[in-house]
């Protein structure tokens, strides 16, 4: 048995960076700090990225892992950016060396780096005892990034203005995603600046029913998801095929997971909804 005064918290810990879908984005207006305001449904999938952080002297990331090569230079990191965030707010002088499995594909649409700095919050807030409430925790989020407050959090909810302000919705939880990407990096600033500035209307209730109003943008600078979005629509027991915020990832909702295989040189990830 162990006894109380025996214990002691594990010196390494690990926390899940599930990647983010939106599954329906609506654009409503260009802002004049050239970001746009929006409607979208976020939800997170079980595959994702793995951050592990240990108590050290100095801050350092290490990656490791399948998407490690396409992430960029380490000091611009959300991760490490994240943490430093964190430190100032917190008033922190705790200091961890990180060590992510990058799985997540870069420029895609899956909020990886987001999904990164998320999971770095709320290691953090454990790790140093700091105990922010989840809305602190989501402000420092909001300030990284326009999807990390949603990443923080990492449960479906709606996000409006940016991203950044959310209300909570019921989940989607268990159902088979298929996640695929034409292995083509597509930067989310030169998406919105494709948007053709027609407002098409508020996100109703059913995401079924609506938009994602990148996908015409993106389309048009990477034909090849136009092919992805064929080819997932084709599946049998798809409910939903669309592409994930700027793109180039797009999924289907499906009664179960397909067995066939995803074309020669597309990236892929069957998953299900958390
Ligand atoms: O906030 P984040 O760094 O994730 O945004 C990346 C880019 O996406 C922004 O520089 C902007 O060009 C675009 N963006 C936007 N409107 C949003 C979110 C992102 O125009 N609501």
């Amino acid at each position: 048995m162990i006894s109380g005064s025996t214990w002691r918290l594990p010196a390494a810990e690990l926390e899940l960076a599930p990647a983010k879908v939106n599954l329906a984005l609506h654009v409503r207006a260009r802002l004049n700090d050239g970001y746009h305001a929006l409607e979208t449904l976020f939800a997170f999938t079980r595959f994702g990225d793995v951050l592990h952080a240990e108590a050290a002297d100095d801050w350092s990331l290490r990656m490791e892992g399948p998407m490690a090569h396409a992430a960029g230079p380490l000091d611009d990191n959300l991760v490490l950016r994240a943490a430093r965030a964190f430190s100032e707010a917190c008033h922190s002088r705790q200091k961890f060396a990180f060590r992510l499995e990058k799985h997540i594909p870069v420029a895609a649409g899956l909020g990886g780096g987001s999904a990164d700095a998320g999971a770095a919050l709320r290691l953090l807030n454990r790790m140093t005892g700091a105990g922010l409430a989840g809305a602190e925790l989501e402000a420092i989020g909001a300030g990284l990034g326009a999807d990390v407050a949603a990443c923080v959090r990492s449960k479906s909810c709606v996000g409006s203005g940016r991203g950044e302000q959310l209300r909570a919705v019921n989940a989607l939880t268990g159902l088979p995603i298929l996640l695929v990407n034409p292995r083509v990096a597509v930067p989310t600033g030169p998406v919105f600046r494709g948007w053709d500035g027609v407002d098409r209307g508020a996100l109703g209730a059913d995401y079924r029913t609506a938009r994602n109003d990148l996908e015409a943008p993106a389309l048009a600078l990477q034909p090849v998801i136009g092919d992805v979005l064929a080819w997932l629509a084709s599946l049998e027991g798809v409910t939903l095929a669309r592409m994930s915020g700027s793109g180039a990832t797009c999924f289907a909702l499906l009664d179960r997971l397909p067995e066939i295989a995803v074309p020669h040189g597309w990236w892929s990830a069957s998953s299900t909804l958390l």
